[in-house]
């Protein structure tokens, strides 16, 4: 028999079925209670709220467990490529072998944009941030593919959609930083991977072809599959939420790129990197962050660390030490915040404040330094965090229109005025 969850309320008994997923979790379906008893559930930030059901990404925070499609983060990290991660979220499977090369070669071959985009760019200020940039053109890519605007197009025609933003989001990511630079674009290369590609299209100039260093490809390869998917975060569930609308695929990883951008999300990894780098400034003195960011009157935080899931470590955050170490070690590189982030790290491991909350590094902490060593810009570093995540903003997507998933609509508990007379403003 299915299990069942009972409620006593109102001297009444309500039978609620207990939903399970493959992992033994359990979820309360209260989706009939407020037909059934006049209640809602309240759950500001959705810290305890099931959204969806889904088999694309496996997490167990407390035992600090990742997996896309079953396959754990370690191995893909060590023994996959991004594009290959990018095909076993979106369509379910890893691919054989000519599948993959089907998928990498219509990638390349849809990496150019639409000439019109460098007059867009031109309309933003050099100043302006590349994230902002980066969702304002790929909420463009619907004026210059006007059909993606329909959702309920044939499988074949969605999908040629989801292709374009994989292979097109690289030259726009690039473009956004060549528009801060004031410098001319550089066009897509497409005998080039997914990674070089983009380095290139970042650094080459006009008198300058940039040679990419392998290493360097590498480990941009390896952040990307770390950040690929992450279950139902804020950037994924605003992406579900917008498409719940039937808007565009585009519009709704528009969306997702400004979920993305704030700081207690991806900008977290711009933020970490100006906070280590006031540390060091300040003289390196570790203890006096770490106890401002226990100070409750202090808005401080320590960035890159605590995470909404994982309160024991979060796995990428131990790949990405490593790769840190190793990708600078590589590149001959002595960076004095690396070394800031490791004291900071043992500190705050040692402290009781951060031990009681279950507060570790997360995936953020380390990856700006990773950055930094391949040579890309502090403001940059959120749109790499968006590059990763797009396959899975798309998987995420693909599976909520799949399962004819109905309108993202919260309910809320009203805690305003009671009904009231208006009066005339000569009365007020
Ligand atoms: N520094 C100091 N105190 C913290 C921190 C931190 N980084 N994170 C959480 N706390 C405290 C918080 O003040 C609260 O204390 P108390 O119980 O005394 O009120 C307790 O820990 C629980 O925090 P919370 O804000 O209720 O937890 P949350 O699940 O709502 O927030 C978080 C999770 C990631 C937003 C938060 O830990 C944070 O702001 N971290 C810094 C920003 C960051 O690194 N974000 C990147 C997350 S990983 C990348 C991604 O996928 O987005």
């Amino acid at each position: 028999m299915s299990k069942v969850a009972e409620l006593h309320y109102n001297n009444k008994i309500f039978k609620l079925p207990i939903i399970e997923g493959s992992e033994n979790e359990s979820a309360i379906d209260i989706s009939k209670l407020r037909n059934e008893a006049a209640l809602i559930t309240l759950d500001q930030g959705f810290k305890n709220t099931g959204s969806t059901k889904s088999s694309i990404t496996f997490l167990n925070g407390e035992k600090g467990v990742l997996r896309y499609r079953g396959y754990s983060i370690e191995e893909l990290a060590e023994k996959s490529s991004f594009l290959e991660v990018s095909y076993l979220l979106i369509y379910g499977e890893l691919p054989k072998k000519n599948q993959l090369e089907n998928f990498i070669e219509d990638i390349s071959k849809h990496t150019l944009v639409h000439e019109d985009f460098k007059s867009i760019l031109d309309g933003f200020p050099s100043k302006s941030h590349p994230m902002g940039v980066l969702a304002a053109l790929v909420s463009s890519l619907t004026a210059f593919y006007p059909k993606s605007l329909d959702p309920n197009r044939s499988a074949e025609e969605v999908n040629g959609t989801i292709i374009r933003a994989i292979a097109k989001l690289p030259t726009l990511a690039a473009w956004s930083f060549k528009n801060r630079m004031r410098q001319p674009v550089v066009y897509p290369n497409n005998n080039l991977g997914y990674c070089e590609n983009f380095i290139r299209m970042m650094f080459s100039l006009p008198t300058f072809e940039y040679e990419v260093n392998p290493v360097v490809a590498k480990a941009l390869d390896k952040l990307l599959i770390l950040h690929a998917d992450h279950e139902q975060n804020c950037s994924a569930s605003t992406v579900r939420i917008v498409g719940s609308s039937h808007a565009s695929l585009y519009a709704s990883v528009s969306a997702g790129i400004a979920a993305l951008w704030g700081p207690l999300h991806g900008g977290a990894n711009q933020a970490v990197i100006e906070m280590l780098e006031a540390i060091k400034n300040a003289g390196g003195d570790v203890d006096r962050f770490i106890n401002r960011a226990k100070d409750k009157n202090d808005s401080f935080r320590l960035m890159g660390f605590g995470h909404r899931v994982y309160k024991n470590f979060d796995p990428r955050a131990k790949i990405i030490k490593k790769a840190a170490d190793d990708v600078l070690n590589q590149l001959g590189i002595k960076d004095p915040v690396l070394d800031i982030a490791m004291k900071l790290e043992s500190a705050a491991l040692k402290d009781d404040y951060f031990i009681e909350r279950g507060l570790y590094p997360n995936v953020d902490f380390y990856s700006g330094i990773i950055y930094r060593a391949l040579g890309i810009p502090t403001d940059m570093f959120t749109v790499m965090f968006a590059l990763g995540r797009l396959p899975g903003w798309i998987a995420q997507w693909k599976e909520m229109r799949e399962n004819h998933e109905p309108i993202g609509r919260p309910r809320q508990i009203y805690t305003g005025h009671n009904l009231r007379k208006y009066i005339p403003i000569s009365k007020r």
